[in-house]
């Protein structure tokens, strides 16, 4: 599309987009298990006014438009207070998880550059459930990332291993609450107390968990220690846009004391330009996300958060239950909040996300690891709180569609032809391992099944390289 002459109506722009979005998964039919976090009508109806309120005005200075600073304020403060933190606790708004991961990491850099000057090659001790923004930030920061293995039953990071790992040149220990893939907590006052007696860094990643355990642990639940109340903890991270049910992009960035977070703040004033001053990576950003996790805070007060957090609970305890008992599906671990991850040994699972697809869900494929084997993924979320029964009715149906098909894909042949292919020719392999994965031109896939098989049989150096060339054509 290129620029119009004339402009185009406001009913003529509507009607477009809606057309375009007809394309994209309905969300809010509750079909949709995982990316979606739904607060219900009317916090998402006041969320959505206050975002709008806010959707011009800039957080790039505080002096011109104050009520933006006292929001993001508001907003932290409220979340410190939900995790415990004490009034030394700091924090920002950032725009999602990632950011919120690659400021701490930056800042534990730049922390440890002046407490540490000896360190010129930093490493960061991570367990391989921990979230992929960490690996970015190594990648954007100069960190060398030491990965470190789990407990393949529960999938809680390998402390012991953790210990094993650290060097001279450590900085920081990193631990997940829980980690997306399994909904496991990690032992974290044991990861912290390692951090401490090291004198290192720990970060908590408690994007996705942080607020929905929260609220567990003040209703009663059995919650795993993650939160400021654990000694060590140096930084946190915690989204408004999971389960704090806050519109994108909004998560939060925290750290133990003040004196820390003086490492995230950049400001220049070397060129002919106005005083640059960021607290965040953003520069220019708008108020909308502030003004709408603030309205999501107080439309759902506590109150609202128990209910949500009761009924996700009660819905996942049946999910899980659910899937458990459909013959040849296995829950992994034993998820401490509401997403979770099943295997199976016996039907090929990307053909059965296909299957689901089908009839009209989304679950999401996730690939093995040298000691786990592949799963799908289900985040729970409240606008799914109806479709447990339905959900697996259709799972069992689609798990039988898979096992009578005269086509199920052995993902170990699939293995055998890749390994064939860069054997014979590794630099020229790439448009056959394309057309095996069924990948041409570039427009989106019909189906993902033959590139989530290509994808769990290839080396992930190797992968991770084809689905960055993918993307940058995707994009054309
Ligand atoms: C545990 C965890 N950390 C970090 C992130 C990254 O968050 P974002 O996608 O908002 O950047 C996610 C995203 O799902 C997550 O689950």
């Amino acid at each position: 599309m290129r620029i119009p002459e004339k402009g185009l109506s406001r009913e003529e722009i509507v009607r477009t987009l809606e057309a375009y979005k007809a394309q994209d998964l309905p969300w809010q039919s509750g079909r949709v298990m995982a990316y979606v976090y739904d607060p219900g009508k009317e916090a998402l109806d006041t969320a959505k006014q206050a975002y709008m309120m806010y959707l011009s005005e800039s957080a790039l200075d505080p002096t011109t438009f104050p009520s933006v600073m006292r929001l993001e304020k508001e907003v932290v403060r409220m979340v410190i207070d939900l995790l415990r933190g004490d009034d030394q606790v700091v924090g920002n708004m950032t725009s999602g998880g990632t950011e919120s991961i690659l400021l701490a990491m930056k800042t534990a850099r730049d922390h440890a550059r002046v407490t540490r000057p000896g360190i010129k090659a930093p490493e960061m001790i991570l367990a391989r459930t921990a979230h992929p923004a960490f690996h970015k930030a190594c990648a954007y920061f100069d960190i060398k990332p030491v990965v470190v293995d789990f407990d393949p039953e529960s999938f809680r990071a390998d402390v012991e291993a953790m210990r094993r790992a650290i060097t001279e040149n450590t900085i920081v220990i990193v631990g997940s609450a829980p980690g997306y893939a399994q909904g496991v907590v990690d032992p974290i006052p044991e990861i912290a107390a390692l951090a401490q007696e090291h004198g290192l860094w720990c970060h908590v990643d408690a994007c996705v968990g942080g607020i929905h355990l929260s609220f567990m642990r003040k209703l009663g639940y059995d919650v795993p220690p993650f939160d400021w109340t654990v000694p060590g903890v140096t930084s946190m991270s915690a989204d408004m846009h999971k389960y704090g049910y806050a519109p994108k992009n909004a998560s939060i960035v925290m750290y133990r004391e003040k004196a820390l977070r003086r490492h995230q703040i950049f400001s220049c004033l070397q060129t002919t330009t106005y005083a640059l001053i960021n607290p965040t990576i953003l520069s220019t950003k708008s108020g909308a996300p502030m003004a709408g996790s603030w309205a999501t805070l107080a439309c759902l007060g506590e109150e609202g958060y128990f209910k949500i957090v009761r009924e996700v609970q009660d819905a996942t305890a049946r999910l899980v239950e659910g899937v458990n008992a459909i013959p040849g599906l296995r829950v992994l671990g034993k998820p401490d909040m509401c997403m979770f991850s099943f295997t199976s040994e016996e039907i090929n699972l990307f053909q059965l996300a296909e299957e689901a697809k089908r009839r009209g869900w989304y679950v999401q494929p996730q690939f093995s690891t040298p000691i786990s084997p592949y799963n799908l993924h289900i985040t729970m979320n409240q606008s799914s709180l109806s479709c447990v029964e339905a959900f697996l009715a259709d799972l069992r149906a689609a798990v039988e569609a898979v096992r009578a098909s005269d086509t199920q894909i052995d993902i170990e042949a699939v293995r055998a032809q890749l390994n064939a292919l860069l054997e014979a020719d590794p630099a020229g392999a790439r448009d056959q391992i394309l057309a095996l994965g069924g990948v041409s031109g570039t427009d989106l896939p019909d189906s993902m099944v033959m590139i989530n098989c290509v994808l769990e049989c290839l080396p992930d150096h190797v992968a991770e390289d084809l689905l960055a060339e993918y993307m940058n054509e995707l994009f054309a």
